[in-house]
């Protein structure tokens, strides 16, 4: 039977703005990410600019991606950026996540940058701490910002690049308390403050990223529970050598891909809203070590679900694991709903965060848009993130909704989030029952809708393939006017929708 929900909206107290960061991807040279992913190269019989395939170049230009960190990831740490510039590259033994790879460095430096360029994107280094050196990260950022006549900004000149590239972020190491070294945090914090001088000078306006950990899973495998605090604490006055602390976050708890049960359709979901946890402990820990004196922003640059088939450790007995590990896994309605639940808490918490990153773009984890030879299709999280382009540099408005059933945990089942623009209002809903439809009252008083668009599929499980692409995709949805001249829409069973009103 239906349930009647109605949404409040306070226009009056913005949480704050939605900055495109927020919206951030995140691609690694793991598996088929970013080769045959992104990159086929420029002499490829798939139609490529540049070397990058132009289906997802479309796709990711359209979506959009404000935001794309590269190369890793755990690659990051042994990744040598003089290796994939100019003409002739080293074929390396590519290692991340316990795949080892020939890895030819065709995808480089010029090539990513290139990349960000032909979509949009602000481009998030990921620097090498765990086998490189601090001189190496310097010459990397030296290379690719500097102004000043030198041998190497003549060698990005000679490699087709005469202007600075300008990239504004990079990471100091990443995962450093595991694949990235195994650090202890007052280690890891010495060698940051070192890396992070350096680079300072070499370019004072870089945002360096700092390695954090937040994560119930690492500290249950013996991690150190305090690593933020420490970490940050032995920094003392060098503090203001941080621009943002990174966390990942991982949700692995939703059982299979596919064959889900209701019970773990509902944990999948309530897992990503449980993400809200790891960013107000992080910001706690900023909040305290700081006194508040400084903004340290949260990165969290990898967040999305990680499911059992495609990973090599627990939990996820029972459930087949896929082999070899490609990091390959299915993308599901209750997938994209998770990552609509995620949203909401993006929202909710943009005043502490300072960019999240979806892992990853293409092919791998969570990915928006899978190829198999000259096809490109687009996930149903793909269709979640296009839905919520409206919300993009928006301001983020507290949103309630009163009414609707109850899930098993007790949490509401019909769910939203709302901001606020020169244009006016987007609302987007999210309806978490598996079975019962929703009516939404939404209280706006503006004249007219713009846009209306609804994502769901038959079944929780649906997933679209290179059979069926769009089994999965946006439809327009009906919003109808009450009597009173305010809104409603029906929203089915376990989907999503966007609601844009003209400003009146
Ligand atoms: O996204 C896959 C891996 O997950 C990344 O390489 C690493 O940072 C994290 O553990």
């Amino acid at each position: 039977s239906l349930q009647t929900a109605t949404l409040h909206v306070r226009t009056n107290s913005p949480i704050g703005n939605l900055s495109p960061r927020l919206y951030g991807h995140f691609a690694e040279h793991l598996g088929r990410c970013c080769y045959d992913g992104l990159w086929v190269g420029p002499d490829s019989e798939i139609p490529n600019t540049d070397g990058f395939r132009n289906d997802v170049l479309s796709a990711l230009r359209e979506l959009p991606v404000p935001l794309l960190r590269w190369p890793g990831g755990c690659y990051a740490d042994h990744y040598h950026w003089r290796d994939g510039i100019g003409p002739e590259r080293m074929t390396r033994l590519g290692i991340s996540c316990g795949l080892q790879v020939s890895d030819t460095n065709a995808l480089g430096t010029d090539e990513f940058l290139r990349l960000c360029e032909l979509i949009g994107a602000e481009p998030y280094l990921a620097g090498n701490v765990g086998s490189g050196t601090v001189q190496e990260l310097c010459d990397w950022l030296e290379y690719c910002n500097g102004a000043a006549d030198t041998s190497l900004t003549r060698e990005r000149a000679a490699n087709g690049r005469a202007e600075p590239w300008n990239v504004r972020l990079w990471g100091v190491g990443n995962e450093s308390w595991d694949c990235g070294g195994r650090f202890a945090p007052e280690t890891y914090a010495h060698e940051y403050r070192r890396y992070a001088s350096m680079l300072r000078h070499v370019d004072p306006t870089a945002e360096l990223v700092m390695v954090g950990l937040e994560d119930e899973g690492c500290f249950q495998a013996g991690m150190d529970r305090e690593w933020n605090r420490k970490a940050l604490e032995t920094l003392g006055w060098s503090l203001p050598l941080v621009d943002h602390l990174s966390i990942h976050h991982y949700w692995t708890h939703g059982g299979p891909e596919t064959d889900f049960s209701e019970e773990e359709y509902y944990a999948l979901i309530q897992e990503a809203e449980a993400t809200e946890g790891n960013i107000t402990r992080t910001a706690d820990v900023i909040a305290r070590v700081t006194g508040g004196r400084q903004r340290i922003g949260i990165a969290l640059d990898e967040w999305g679900v990680w499911h059992p088939e495609a990973r090599p450790w627990g939990p996820g007995e029972g459930t087949a694991r896929r082999e070899p590990i490609t990091y390959e896994q299915a993308n599901t309605l209750r997938d994209a709903l998770a990552a609509g639940a995620m949203l909401e808490v993006l929202h909710r918490q943009c005043r502490v965060l300072s960019m999240a990153n979806l892992a990853q773009i293409v092919n791998v984890l969570q990915a928006v848009v899978l190829t198999k030879g000259t096809q490109a299709i687009h996930t149903p999280t793909y269709h979640v993130l296009a839905l919520h382009k409206p919300h993009i540099r928006a301001e983020a408005l507290p949103v309630k909704v009163s009414g609707g059933e109850r899930l098993p945990d007790g949490s509401p089942a019909v769910t939203a989030t709302a901001s606020r623009n020169a244009e006016g209002f987007a609302v987007t809903l999210l309806n978490r029952h598996i079975s019962r439809p929703a009516f939404v009252r939404l209280p706006f008083a503006e004249p007219s809708v713009r846009q209306a668009h609804l994502l769901t599929a038959d079944q929780p499980n649906a997933q679209n393939t290179f059979e069926e692409p769009d089994r999965v995709s946006p439809v327009p949805l009906e919003v109808g006017r009450e009597r009173d001249g305010t809104w409603g829409v029906h929203l089915p069973r376990h989907s999503l929708a966007t609601v844009v009103f003209a400003a009146g």
